[in-house]
């Protein structure tokens, strides 16, 4: 039995500088974790299912777990001196907060929020940057702006039939599920491989009509091969971000959330969704992009940017890139 504790001190040259400071921000990360998976789990019994009246950013209704998520997070991270600053879905604004801190972090504090008040799934998202400001200013945009590439740090905490955490360094993809009787997430899925098959395809296809149609022939294609498969992929669309590439990480599988006409630049954000699910699902062995280049090379322009997201087994990914750039020759891998 190995807590994630003490997994980052025996790995803690892996994330640069050795400082400990990683460790302290996983540490944060977990605490705020197990306290949202207490709330969640109680949240019909507290009141606190439902809306809290307000409109976000996105334009979205702010659920009340959504808000306790945001909040407890910024104090979390408010008082860790490692920490000079956060973006967070539910924040206009990049919230600049211990100016010595070296490192800058963007979140979806909770993923999913449809799906908070019918009990399924839900998940926190993160994504870490070292700052490229100097260190005793108060950090800026572009600390956050820097690209896919440049993250050190990404993970994912899935609040679903078990409290996980997933994250990477670019090491490897290591997976912990929640003790509650410990209160420690132990070590459960270490260095985690996407299979190379898919067993699944998520998508919601409620806008199937406007999507490209090298995108609706793919789809037909794999719809036609599962008719003559031995062992036919099935659908599994959940609606969290989380959930969905959680499955599809450890059973295989392609999600997507394609552009449309109307929204080219699809649904799904950039710095805060994508980044961290395409790096994590690259150091798992699988690919991601938006259609168009890898996802971790779209450049970041602005904190709340979207971006078309698809994301699977590498062999799989090239396929579908056959079909969306029919022009050009996909590397073979
Ligand atoms: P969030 O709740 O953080 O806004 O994210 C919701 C996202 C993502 O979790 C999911 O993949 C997608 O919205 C589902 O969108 P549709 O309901 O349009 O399918
Ligand atoms: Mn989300
Ligand atoms: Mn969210």
């Amino acid at each position: 039995m190995v807590t994630l504790e003490q997994f980052l001190v025996d790995r803690q040259q892996e994330f640069e500088g050795a400082t400990g400071a990683f460790s302290k921000i996983l540490r944060d990360l977990s605490l705020g974790a197990k306290l949202i998976s207490f709330y969640l789990r109680r949240a019909s019994l507290s009141g606190l299912l439902g809306e809290i009246g307000l409109t976000n950013i996105q334009g979205e209704a702010v659920q009340k777990l959504d808000h306790l998520a945001n909040t407890l997070f910024i104090r979390l991270f408010s008082q860790n001196p490692h920490v000079a600053g956060l973006a967070s879905e539910e924040e206009e604004h990049i919230l600049p907060t211990d100016p010595h801190g070296k490192y800058v972090i963007l979140l979806d504090p909770l993923d999913g929020s449809s799906n908070i008040d019918v009990g399924v799934p839900v998940g926190t998202i993160f994504s870490i940057y070292r700052r490229i400001t100097p260190v005793g200013s108060p950090c800026e945009e572009k600390d956050f702006l820097q690209g896919g590439r440049a993250q050190v740090a990404a993970g994912y905490i899935l609040y679903g039939t078990s409290t996980l955490l997933f994250y990477t360094t670019g090491q490897g993809v290591h997976g912990f599920t929640l003790e509650p009787a410990a209160g420690e997430f132990l070590l459960t899925y270490p260095a985690v491989r996407m299979p190379e098959k898919s067993q699944y395809y998520s998508f919601n296809d409620n806008q199937l009509h406007e999507w490209e149609p090298g995108l609706q022939r793919y789809i037909q294609h794999l719809r036609t091969q599962n008719q003559t498969a031995e062992k036919p992929q099935s659908l599994r669309y959940v609606g969290s971000l989380v959930a969905d590439v959680h499955r599809n990480l450890l059973k295989g599988g392609l999600f997507f959330y394609p552009g449309t006409v109307k929204k080219p630049e699809g649904k799904l954000r950039l710095l805060y969704e994508g980044y961290p699910m395409a790096w994590l699902v690259e150091e798992a062995g699988g690919k991601a992009s938006n259609g168009k280049m890898p996802l971790l090379d779209v450049p970041a322009t602005k904190i709340h940017q979207r971006t078309p997201l698809f994301l699977g087994p590498a062999a799989d990914m090239e396929t579908l890139h056959s079909f969306l750039n029919p022009h050009v020759v996909v590397e073979k891998t």
